[in-house]
């Protein structure tokens, strides 16, 4: 069996986002807009819904796991359900809750050499917290499937993406293999999988064949539109520079995630510009209409 729970259904800066006035995070805090509030970018993945694996540390991490009682310590003084944390990149969303583990013991953590490389140097949150629980890093080789001590019946698959290093990277303008990788995940016993990639910036033919034949696709939901932030008047970054595809248009990704029948499509990481998370909107409504979901905090999936 393969548990998946969405810890953190946003982008960077969560949903409302504390300094934006777009539509939604306005619109939300004023009471007249239909929308959950999220929290940023992360999901665990468990064969037994006993222990999990981390995937991607948000910097909402302490709620998020005081709020889900199967992440709360279960014997002795200090414990955690929580064995391992891999992180797909190195971006702030993604890696900044790890200061908040700093309190666990020798935290197994998995990571390309690139994202490795970021959170030692640009963000040297690897090398700091080595001082508080000591961190036992194991590189991912990009060719080759893992497997994590205690998780027998789970295989790991990094899958490499075209994408960004984080603004702070000292490779931003050079970009390396494993930069960003998607995982693809299957539970050994019942061949069940899931492929997650929260950043999408191309979807190589390889990687479109790949997420055709899953059971569950949990990708990029960050923006309807490319240019979104200037849109909206909150930033000036097209989607492309920060490493998503929009959801919308001839080549977008719901016009790809369209062309595959089996798995069951969910996006996740979705930034607080974005319409679909207005549950009135007519960009809501055609997401739903193609079968596709909207992840949300707490979401629970069980691939059986
Ligand atoms: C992104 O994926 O581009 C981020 O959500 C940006 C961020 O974390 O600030
Ligand atoms: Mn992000
Ligand atoms: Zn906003």
């Amino acid at each position: 069996m393969l548990h998946i729970k969405v810890l953190g259904s946003a982008a960077g800066g969560g949903f409302p986002q504390w300094n934006c006035n777009c539509n939604n995070c306005s619109g939300f805090r004023a009471g007249n807009l239909k929308a959950k509030a999220r929290t940023q970018s992360s999901i665990a993945v468990s064969e037994d819904g006993i222990s999990w694996v981390l995937i991607n540390a948000s910097p909402d991490i302490r709620e998020q796991l005081h709020l889900h009682k199967e992440f709360h310590p279960r014997s002795g003084n200090r414990d955690s359900p929580i064995q391992a944390v891999v992180l797909v990149d190195a971006q702030i969303d993604h890696s900044s809750g790890l200061i908040n583990l700093r309190e666990g013991n020798r935290l197994p953590i998995y990571t390309t050499k690139a994202v490795y490389e970021d959170l030692t140097t640009g963000y040297p949150i690897l090398s700091m917290l080595d001082h508080y629980c000591k961190i036992d890093h194991y590189p991912l080789d990009v060719t080759s499937d893992f497997e994590i001590p205690n998780f027998a019946n789970l295989s790991f698959k990094p899958v490499v993406l075209h994408g960004k290093a984080p603004p702070y990277s000292p490779h931003r303008q050079n970009p390396q293999v494993g930069d960003n990788i998607g995982l693809f995940i299957t539970d050994k016993q019942s061949g069940k999988s899931l492929f997650y990639a929260p950043a999408l910036e191309t979807i190589p033919n390889k990687v479109q064949a790949l997420m055709s034949d899953v059971d569950c696709l949990m990708v990029d939901g960050t923006f309807w539109t490319e240019d979104e932030m200037l849109t909206q008047g909150v930033g000036s970054k097209r989607s492309a520079e920060m490493g998503h595809m929009p959801l919308s248009g001839d080549n977008g990704i719901l016009a790809m995630l369209e062309q595959f029948t089996k798995p069951r499509k969910v996006l996740i990481h979705i930034n607080n510009t974005n319409p679909i998370l207005n549950e009135e909107s007519p960009e809501h409504g055609k997401v739903l209409a193609k079968g596709i979901e909207i992840a949300f905090d707490g979401m629970e999936l069980t691939l059986t």
